[in-house]
Formats: structure tokens, C-alpha cells, sequence
């Protein structure tokens, strides 16, 4: 009631538009029931991007409802595939590829339209796209994907911002990667398998999102092997064809989930997890104190009692990742005493911290660690979402904090948690989100 009557009131002191595309919490409750996770973006991406490698339809099963997925969608359309989404069920037919330019307003915006550069040096053995963010060649963030794409035999050229990339021909190479960077993995994955000879990626990024790749790939007719660890092999073929694939679950959601019941001394069943998949979060959120439940495919997680405050620094799979450190950050920031959390993966990943502050948390960043200093209770404020992961760190302090919090910029949150505000809600947070 109290809820409801807060929205209304904040609605006729600014206006409606005072609102628009924000997420409002009022926080304290103790989250409780059960939720299931949808299925991982990070896979449903470069799973996408296969697609493009098969003369053929793919039918892809629980595919998130993402903005992140629509968008993939309209590049997949822009290069000739014909894409058509019922609910959580997707198919594509790139029969008909016919362009290799990816649309600059995807490449700059998007990272992840990056993906398709492989599959489309593979099928029409040219590609055209502009650096993510102007990004000059040899440096961060594509230098990884294009060394490797120059090993299989394309030859590499930038101008004005725009990377080219042509062969006569993908040959098979055994690159070594300097850094296990999980795009330019899955990225030389999806060229190589039409590549003529065998391809060997060592430091391979590890990820669970790569083994989907990978048995998506060999349901395609791709002879793939060593996914999930190391070092990856890949026999080249000469056709892919179309295949159902179902995608795994999101093992970010599933950890946000288990926050969400700790941040809130709740008691939840997070139900289609693999646990496996969060093993570092399970950990470090025992090590906290809180009790956590593993059984086949569900999660539960529950806290009654003052949580304490651990060490983390972020590291590619296995380690800690990067994509749940805001997250943790929130709910260390209401736990008792001074934790230390370091990233190692993203040079400018603490915006959270700045909007986390307003709401009464005892952050400082020193170079790439935060320090955090437990408090007894964080306050609510009007806070930004900066970007995805930060802005659901924001909501998971909502619930934790005393009185409302406003999140602006909701649409970041939309581009990687399906319908997050009613799954909450069903748990017992009080939340909405108001559309644009
Ligand atoms: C993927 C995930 C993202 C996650 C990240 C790390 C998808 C769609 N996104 O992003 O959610 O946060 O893994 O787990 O799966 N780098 C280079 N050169 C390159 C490529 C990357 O220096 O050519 C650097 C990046 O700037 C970054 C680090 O390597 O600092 C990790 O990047 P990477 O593993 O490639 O992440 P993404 O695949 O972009």
C-alpha cells in the first residue's frame, strides 16, 4: 500500500515524465519463493552469429527476451538472414547471406555485433565494420579478434575507423591469444570452422558460453573439441547446415538471483541454474555467511544473519567474474566490516561505486580496488544506471535500502535481464518499472 502510494506521490510531485524509463524500489523487504533463470544472453549471442555459417535454418530454444538479442536480430537481418522470434523459440536462415558491411550504427554501438565478423569472412570471405567505440587497430578491444582472423589467412587493413578484412581462402593456424578474451575465442571458433585444415586456439577463454558454442557448432556438422578448457581444436569443413540448439542458462542472472536473496535476507530457490557455472559466487558468498543450497539444477540461497565482508578480485572462468562484481560490491556494501574488491578484467569498472555512495555506501576507489566498508543500512536515492551490470547492482541496493530508490536509465538494465521487476515482485520486492 505504502508502495503504491509513494509511486503515486512521486508521480504528481514531478510529473510523469519525472519517471519514464526508471526503475522505483522501495526497499526492506525479505525476499522469498522461488524464480527461475532464463537462458544466457552471453550464449544466445554468438550462437546467433553461427547461424550465419549455415546454408539452412537454426532454431535456437530459450532465447532470452533481451534488447540485446532484438538488436542482434536486426544485424543478422541486415546482412540478408531472414529472422523470425516466437516467444523464447528463434530461427534464422542465412541461405541467403549477401552483405559482408556490418551497419556502422551496430558496430560502434554494440560490441557484440563484432561476433559476426568470423562467420562472414567464412561465408563470403569479406567483412566491413567500424571499430566498437573508433577504436584505432592494434590496441583494445579488437586487436585479440583480428590477429586471429589474420592467422586464418585474411589479410587485415583499417582506414578512418573502419576495419576490412578480405581472403582468398581461411587456412587453419595454431594461435596462441595473449589474453583468453571470450569474443576473439568464440569470434576464430566460428571462421575456422569452414576453414580449410585444423585450427588450434591456445589460452582460450574458458567460459561456459563456449562450450554452447561449441556443441551448437558440431550439431551444425563443425568438428569442434576442447571447449572449456585451454585449448580448442577445430577441423575444418567445407558446409554447415541448420540445428536446433537450447540455450544454457544464464549463469549472471542466476548470480544476481542468488544477491538479490542475500542482499535481502531472504530465502530463495533460483530453479534452471546450473550450479557448476557459479562456483566462485557460491563461494564467496559462503564465505560471507550465508547458507547456500545446491541441488541438480536449482540454487537456494538464504541469509539470516549479518553478513560479513570478503575478498574478490574478478578473473577470467573459472575465477570470479567480472559481470557479477557490481553486484557483490552492493551487497558488501551492507555487510559487516571492510572488504577489498579488485578488477582485473575491465580498466573503468566502478561507476557503480559513485552511485552506490549516494545512496549512503563507504566506497573508494584506489587504481583498480575498491574498498568498502560495510554499513548498517544504505538509503535510498535517485541514482543512474551507467550500464548494464552496474545498474542492477543499483536495484539489488534498492531492496536493501531504507525507503525509495529511483534508477534511472532502465533501458540498460534491459538489454540483459528479462522482465527483472516482475520476477522480484513475485518474490515479495516492491518494485516497478516505468516505461519510456
Ligand atoms: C564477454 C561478455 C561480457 C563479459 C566479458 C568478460 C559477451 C557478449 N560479453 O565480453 O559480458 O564481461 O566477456 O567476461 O559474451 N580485449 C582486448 N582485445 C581484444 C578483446 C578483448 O584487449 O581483442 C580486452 C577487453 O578490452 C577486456 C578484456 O579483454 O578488458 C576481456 O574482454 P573479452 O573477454 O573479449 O570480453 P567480451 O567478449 O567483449
Amino acid at each position: 500500500m505504502r508502495f503504491k502510494s509513494l509511486v503515486k506521490d512521486l508521480r504528481i510531485l514531478g510529473g510523469e515524465s519525472l519517471l519514464k524509463g526508471k526503475f522505483v524500489v522501495v526497499g526492506g523487504e525479505r525476499l522469498s519463493g522461488k524464480v527461475r533463470v532464463n537462458g544466457a544472453k552471453n550464449s544466445a549471442l554468438p550462437i546467433m552469429a553461427a547461424t550465419l555459417l549455415a546454408e539452412g535454418k537454426s532454431t535456437i530454444l530459450s532465447i532470452p527476451n533481451l534488447k540485446d538479442v532484438t538488436v542482434f536480430m536486426e544485424v543478422l537481418e541486415s546482412l540478408g538472414a531472414a529472422v523470425k522470434r516466437e516467444g523464447h523459440k528463434l530461427e534464422v536462415d542465412a541461405t541467403n547471406l549477401n552483405a559482408c558491411e556490418v551497419p556502422s550504427d551496430f558496430a560502434r554501438k554494440f560490441r557484440a555485433s563484432n561476433l559476426v565478423m568470423g562467420p562472414l569472412l567464412a561465408r563470403l570471405r569479406e567483412v566491413r565494420s567500424s571499430y566498437p567505440g573508433g577504436c584505432a587497430i592494434g590496441s583494445r578491444p579488437m586487436d585479440l579478434h583480428l590477429k586471429g582472423l589474420a592467422s586464418l589467412g585474411s589479410s587485415v587493413k583499417e582506414r578512418g575507423g573502419f576495419v576490412h578484412t578480405s581472403t582468398d581462402g581461411l587456412r587453419g593456424s595454431d594461435i596462441h591469444m595473449d589474453f583468453p578474451s571470450v569474443g576473439a575465442t568464440e569470434n576464430i571458433m566460428l571462421a575456422a570452422t569452414l576453414a580449410e585444415g585444423e585450427t588450434i586456439i591456445r589460452n582460450a577463454a574458458r567460459e561456459p558460453e563456449i562450450v554452447d558454442l561449441q556443441n551448437f557448432l558440431n550439431s551444425m556438422g563443425a568438428k569442434v573439441k576442447g571447449a572449456g578448457t585451454g585449448t580448442v581444436g577445430i577441423k575444418g569443413v567445407k558446409k554447415l547446415h541448420g540445428a536446433e540448439h537450447e540455450i544454457i542458462p544464464d549463469r549472471i542472472e542466476t548470480a544476481t538471483l542468488m544477491i538479490a536473496s542475500a542482499i535481502t535476507g531472504g530465502d530463495v530457490c533460483i530453479e534452471n541454474a546450473i550450479p557448476e557455472h557459479v562456483e566462485p559466487v557460491i563461494a564467496k558468498l559462503t564465505e560471507m555467511g550465508v547458507d547456500v543450497l545446491v541441488d541438480n539444477d536449482s540454487i537456494r540461497v538464504m541469509a539470516d544473519q549479518v553478513l560479513g565482508g570478503v575478498n574478490i578480485k574478478t578473473l577470467p572462468y573459472p575465477g570470479f567474474p567480472t559481470d557479477v562484481q557490481p553486484q557483490m560490491v552492493a551487497l558488501l556494501s551492507t555487510a559487516k566490516g571492510t572488504s577489498l574488491v579488485t578488477e582485473t578484467i575491465f580498466e573503468n569498472r566502478f561507476k557503480h561505486t559513485a552511485e552506490l555512495r549516494r545512496m549512503g555506501a563507504d566506497i573508494t576507489v584506489e587504481g583498480r580496488t575498491a574498498v568498502i566498508k560495510g554499513m548498517p543500512k544504505l538509503s535510498g536515492a535517485f541514482v543512474e544506471a551507467t550500464d548494464l551490470r552496474a545498474g542492477i547492482a543499483l536495484i539489488l541496493a534498492g531492496l536493501a535500502a531504507e525507503d525509495m530508490t529511483v534508477v534511472e536509465n532502465a533501458g540498460h538494465i534491459d538489454r540483459g535481464y528479462e522482465n527483472i521487476a516482475e520476477k522480484l515482485k513475485a518474490l515479495g520486492a516492491k518494485i516497478i518499472r516505468i516505461e519510456n
